[in-house]
C-alpha cells in the first residue's frame, strides 16, 4: 500500500516531463529531509524520557533550554527553508511561462466548468473536450480558466497544479517527454461532481499530433442512415452541445470528437459498447447534477439514433 502511489497514469512521483521531474525531486528532497527531522526529534524525546526527575537541575535545565531553541527554534527550521528554497525556486520558474530560445511553447487553453474541461488549441482553432492532446518534447503552455467556480488544472506525471480561477488567467507550462497516455484530475473542490472531473491526457509523436489536428479540424460527414439522429440532435441538444458542421451550442462540451474519446461524462464512465446508450439514458443516475436535463420526453428509438451517430462521431 505504501507503494501504490510511485505508479500509475496519474502518479506525481513517476513523472515523464522536466517540469514533473522538478517537483519530484522536491518530494524526495522534503521526505528525506523530514525523514531526517522525524529520527532527531524521535531521539530526543527517548533519551529525555531515559532521565530520571532526580537528575534535574532547575539552572542546568534553563542553561541547556536557551541553547536548545536557538538550534531547534531558530537554525534547524532557517536551514529547513533555505533548503526547500534552493529546490523550489528552480521548480517553480520551470513552471513559468518564461521566454525560450527555441520555436514557442504550443499554447493550449483549458477552461474549467461544472464539471467538465473545455480545451482549445488558439492556433488552429480546434476544440475538443475533457481530453488534452499534446506533442511529444515540445514545451506546452496551458492557458486556464474558470466558467463558473474555482478549480485548479493538474496533470500530476507531466507538471505542476494550477488554480483555475473565475475572471482571471494564469498559465502554466508543462511537457511531455514520452509518448503515453496520462490522467489530469481537477484538484480543487468544486462542487458534487467534483470527482467525475477527469482530464484524459495523450502525448503524441509531432507527426501524429499535426495529423490528430488535421483530422479535427474537418468535421465528419453524416451518413444518410443518421440523418434522422442529427435532425432529432439539432433543435435540443445541439443548443448547448457544438458538433462541427452541425450545431454551435457552447455551453455543454464540445461533441465534434466524441466519438474518439476515452470516456464519457469527463471520467464517469469508460467508453465501450453501449456506453453511449447508458450515458444518454442514465447521465443523471451516473453523474447526479450534471447540467444535462434528462431526456424522458425523447422516445427511446430516437435516444438511440442519437448513440449511434455520435458514436461515429471520430474524425
Ligand atoms: Cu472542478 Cu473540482
Amino acid at each position: 500500500m505504501l507503494l501504490a502511489g510511485c505508479q500509475g497514469p496519474q502518479s506525481a512521483l513517476d513523472p515523464a516531463g522536466p517540469a514533473a521531474q522538478a517537483a519530484a525531486w522536491l518530494w524526495w528532497g522534503m521526505f528525506a529531509w523530514f525523514g531526517l527531522v522525524l529520527l532527531l526529534v524521535v531521539t530526543l524525546w527517548l533519551v529525555a524520557l531515559r532521565r530520571s526527575p532526580r537528575q534535574y537541575d532547575p539552572e542546568q535545565a534553563r542553561q541547556v533550554g536557551r541553547r536548545w531553541i536557538l538550534a531547534g527554534g531558530v537554525l534547524l527550521p532557517g536551514l529547513t527553508i533555505l533548503i526547500l528554497l534552493a529546490f523550489g525556486i528552480p521548480l517553480g520558474l520551470r513552471m513559468l511561462p518564461l521566454p525560450l530560445d527555441g520555436p514557442p511553447p504550443l499554447r493550449i487553453e483549458v477552461t474549467g466548468h461544472q464539471w467538465w474541461w473545455a480545451v482549445r488549441y488558439p492556433e488552429t482553432g480546434v476544440v475538443t473536450a475533457n481530453q488534452l492532446i499534446l506533442p511529444v518534447g515540445r514545451p506546452v503552455d496551458v492557458e486556464v480558466a474558470s466558467a463558473d467556480v474555482i478549480h485548479a488544472f493538474w496533470v500530476p506525471r507531466l507538471g505542476g497544479k494550477l488554480d483555475m480561477l473565475p475572471g482571471r488567467r494564469a498559465t502554466l507550462r508543462l511537457q511531455a517527454d514520452r509518448a503515453g497516455r496520462y490522467r489530469g484530475q481537477c484538484a480543487e473542490f468544486c462542487g458534487a461532481q467534483h470527482a467525475h472531473m477527469a482530464l484524459a491526457v495523450e502525448a503524441l509523436e509531432t507527426p501524429a499530433f499535426e495529423a490528430w489536428q488535421a483530422a479535427r479540424r474537418t468535421a465528419s460527414p453524416i451518413a444518410p442512415e443518421h440523418a434522422a439522429a442529427v435532425e432529432a440532435f439539432r433543435p435540443y441538444c445541439g443548443e448547448c452541445h457544438r458538433v462541427a458542421g452541425v450545431s454551435d451550442g457552447r455551453r455543454a462540451p464540445d461533441l465534434s470528437d466524441v466519438g474518439a474519446r476515452r470516456s464519457l461524462g469527463a471520467g464517469t464512465l469508460a467508453r465501450e459498447e453501449g456506453a453511449m446508450r447508458r450515458w444518454l439514458r442514465e447521465h443523471q443516475r451516473l453523474k447526479p447534477h450534471n447540467g444535462m436535463p434528462r431526456h424522458d420526453h425523447l422516445p427511446e428509438a430516437s435516444l438511440d439514433a442519437i448513440a449511434a451517430w455520435l458514436e461515429t462521431l471520430a474524425p
